[in-house]
């Protein structure tokens, strides 16, 4: 059995637009670094990374490592080493990256044999520590990687994004509620017109349709304009001039990443470099400095190193924040 492990697990984007708590991506970059080493008891956290910790996020890894050393009747004790890459309060899965790490980092060192479904819902507790509410969207895909779709048992499937399909993240530096996933959350309305339920089911659905025939276009057609963003746009100056800017440089579509205030733009080719910098240029117009990054659909959390043993080497990519 191993006594040290390091895992990798990635920053993610849900919703896409159509899929609210149900559609996610796992982003190919950045992602968070996690070395468990078994200690004789307790648990020991410390934190490193360019964005440290603020907020309760700071603890969704030891909120999920004594759910599991409870859960799991783990007796001995973890040492837990967290570098923090996947900037924290964007929409981009921060604490879902850091609740997969810690699952997929105990169950690799404690040979626990999870379930997936058990890993969902371990992931979860991360989740709800950090958001006020358990939405298993970013840690599924954070954990399993890809597209998914998770349904409310936790029950989930993976599907091939378009093989062309590039991303461009921005993300503005906007002052947001502590509790931003809540408060995103809130301003969502508690039902629905029947035309905006029929515009939501149009728009999974063409969203799935993409995927099934490798298109960016009308993947990116479907992630526009549904009911969350249009209620959530509140929550980002200029998002409509932004949006804007990247349909006219070539994005297939835009949509909020998560619970914002990132913004995701779908494309494919090499025009993922002049769209950003239209999105960039256009939060500048709107006096919101803003950072972004381009990349691809990525593989779900691993473990990268065993004590005394490289498994599979993971590229950790550079990125501009
Ligand atoms: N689906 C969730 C939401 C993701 O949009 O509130 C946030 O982490």
């Amino acid at each position: 059995m191993a006594s040290m492990v390091t895992v990798e697990a990635p920053a993610s984007s849900a919703n896409l637009g159509a899929g609210f708590d149900v559609f996610a991506l796992a982003l190919a970059r950045p992602k968070d670094r996690l070395t468990l080493e078994k200690a004789q008891s307790g648990i020991k956290l410390s934190v490193h990374g360019e964005q440290l910790p603020t907020t309760p996020h700071s603890n969704v890894v030891e909120a999920v490592a004594k759910a599991i050393m409870a859960g799991e009747r783990v007796r001995e004790g973890v040492r837990l080493r967290l570098r923090k890459r996947v900037p924290i309060g964007a929409g981009l899965g921060s604490s879902a990256a850091s609740s997969s790490a810690t699952v997929v980092g105990m169950n690799a060192l404690f040979d626990l044999r999870l379930t997936n479904k058990k890993q969902i819902d371990y992931a979860g507790i991360g989740e709800r520590f950090a958001s006020g509410t358990a939405h298993y969207d970013n840690v599924t895909a954070a954990l399993f990687g890809g597209f998914v779709l998770v349904s409310k048992d936790k029950s989930f499937s993976r599907m091939e994004p378009p093989h062309s399909l590039v991303l461009c993240l921005v993300i503005p530096r906007v002052k947001l509620p502590l509790q931003k996933t809540r408060y995103a959350r809130s301003l969502l309305p508690r039902r629905l017109s029947i035309e905006e339920a029929v515009a939501a089911v149009s728009a999974a659905s063409m969203m799935v349709h993409g995927l099934a025939v490798d298109s960016v276009e009308e993947f990116g057609a479907a992630m526009s304009g549904g009911f969350v963003d249009t209620r959530r746009s509140v929550m980002i100056p200029g998002f409509e001039r932004v949006k804007k800017a990247a349909v006219e440089h070539g994005a297939a579509g835009v949509c909020i990443s998560g619970a914002g205030p990132a913004m995701l733009a779908a494309t494919k080719g090499n025009k993922g470099r002049v769209i950003l910098e239209a999105m960039t240029d256009a939060f500048e117009k709107e006096s919101v400095k803003s950072d972004g990054f381009i990349t691809k659909v990525g593989e779900g959390c691993r473990v990268i190193e065993q004590k005394g043993s490289v498994t599979l080497a993971g590229q950790v990519g550079r990125f501009p924040f």
